[in-house]
């Protein structure tokens, strides 16, 4: 067996897996988000930590076997959180989260200081303010005591690793998410500290994600039930685990990942390409390979939203069903879904979302057709980016929370104008940890022949004709509401 730890923005899931690929055992322990005023979003590192080591006991509760069979564990994380430790590794505030927006003066900063184009050529990526580094000039501005006394910073799955194992490290596919690291020569950028005055001591050891870092520490062991004996890999951030768990492992691969965020991931093997930041440019989970992402920052959280604010008591399902009576269009109602702001394609953390087009005959069920297809099209957006750079997409394999509803299958197929492929056994960025911890354990000898044996295929939905055809017409009404809400909302 392996153990995929996923370390998500409202729970941490644990998955045990055996040497099929079957889950035997899902756990899944959540925890709340700190949002004391408009834009921040934070959360308390020692909560992820005690959630995963309560996921880690309940599984460990829960199987008749012998702990020594469990061979491996590896992570998936939230991306471009900051974690900040002094001197004896105790978190010295709480972690800000990629969903936070405060950072907008410390992105100019960065394009003041760095300069824009030796930005992307270093990093590949704008500065947008849901990235690490911003984060951290934020602290050092605001809060020079604290700042004072970093020792180190990590990202989320990192922190929790280390209380686990000891080992303190950082690895390149989340590395990549925070503006400090040379994608392509998988190096801590000095002259981005050097020109930001930040001290590069502060900045972790680097690690590949299938890398050994050690094995759980006796208290951990004897906490969860797990053997210490157990083998540690680094894991990934939880896009780049994602594309593993879905096998997104060569040229023409492309997923659409919808979950609190919603992304949209080509493979890429080579770190050296130009896309200008018009997508994020990150490293990959598998050994020496990229991927390039455009992200929908309010997709889940749009429906979320409006499930919290219209039906409450109601289960996603029976929510999500009522669609089903509504044609493609939500009978004149468009929605942009901005709630938290946008990134691909408008790096806008101050846009505000929208409903276009309200009529008295709209009931529930249009507003959340409305939702499901306003995320599905400013998903499209990023489809859309890389079509133009000449990527051939034919066909998308869909995972989260947009590949649980059948009605949004067919429209996502129907909108990205792509066959739509919905895995049978699909467990996200989870899965994709549990695969980096089978193939550093040597189960397989790529991570490709992993997912070969581990992933099958459920369905494949095919894009009906007339519904891409009227989708194209409101795709492109859809895309004029940005410019027109931009100067309403700020
Ligand atoms: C990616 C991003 C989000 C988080 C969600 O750039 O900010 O997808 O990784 O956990």
């Amino acid at each position: 067996y392996v153990i995929g730890v996923d370390l998500g923005t409202s729970a941490v899931k644990v998955l045990l897996i055996n040497q099929q690929g079957q889950v035997t055992q899902e756990v899944s322990k959540e925890y709340s988000l700190i949002q004391e005023k408009t834009g921040f979003s934070e959360q308390n590192p020692e909560d992820w930590v005690h959630q995963t080591i309560a996921g880690l006991t309940d599984v460990m509760n829960g199987f008749e076997g012998d702990p020594e069979d469990i061979e491996g564990i590896s992570f998936s994380g939230q991306m471009h959180s900051l974690v900040l430790l002094d001197e004896h590794q105790k978190v010295l505030r709480n972690a800000i989260l990629w969903n936070d927006t405060r950072t907008t003066e410390e992105c100019q900063q960065i394009y003041d200081e760095v300069g824009k184009d030796r930005l992307l050529e270093i990093t590949k990526n704008l500065a947008l303010e849901g990235f690490t580094l911003p984060k951290l000039l934020w602290v050092k501005k605001h809060e020079p005591d604290i700042y004072q006394k970093v020792d180190t910073f990590l990202l989320p799955k990192d922190y929790v690793r280390l209380k686990l194992t000891e080992s303190l490290n950082m690895e390149y596919s989340d590395a990549a998410g925070t503006l400090l690291l040379d994608v392509t020569q998988k190096k801590w950028s000095k002259e981005i500290c050097r020109l930001l005055d930040i001290n590069e001591d502060i900045c972790p050891p680097l690690v590949a994600s299938h890398d050994e870092v050690g094995t759980l520490s006796s208290e951990v062991a004897r906490e969860t039930g797990l053997s210490a004996s157990t083998r540690v890999f680094a894991g990934g951030a939880d896009n780049a685990c994602g594309a593993i768990g879905s096998g997104i492992l060569k040229d023409g691969h492309t997923l659409a990942s919808i979950g609190t965020s919603g992304v949209v991931l080509a493979y890429e093997n080579r770190g050296d390409k130009e896309f200008q930041g018009k997508v994020h440019y990150f490293n990959h989970g598998a050994p020496n390979a990229y991927y390039t992402m455009g992200v929908t920052l309010g997709a889940g959280f749009s429906l979320n939203w409006l499930k919290d604010v219209l039906a409450k008591d109601q289960s996603f399902d029976q929510f999500v069903k009522e669609v089903d009576s509504v044609p493609p269009g939500a009978n004149g109602l468009l929605f942009t879904p901005y709630i938290a702001g946008e990134r691909t394609p408008h790096f806008d953390s101050s846009i505000r979302g929208s409903f276009i087009g309200l009529d008295s005959s709209h009931e529930q069920r249009h507003l959340v057709r409305a939702v499901l297809e306003g995320i599905t099209f400013s998903l499209n957006e990023s489809v859309e980016i890389f079509r133009n750079q000449g990527k051939q997409i034919e066909s998308i394999i869909s995972i989260g929370g947009g590949a649980k509803n059948d009605t949004w299958l067919q429209m996502q197929a129907d909108i990205f104008n792509a066959k739509i492929i919905k895995l049978s056994n699909e467990q996200g960025p989870g899965m994709g940890a549990a695969m980096i911890a089978a193939y550093g354990c040597g189960w397989f000898e790529s991570l490709e022949k992993c997912t070969e044996a581990f992933l099958q295929k459920e369905k494949i939905y095919e894009p009906i004709k007339e519904n891409v055809k009227k989708y194209q017409v409101l795709f492109t009404l859809y895309k004029q509401i940005y410019d027109t809400t931009a100067t309403i909302n700020k």
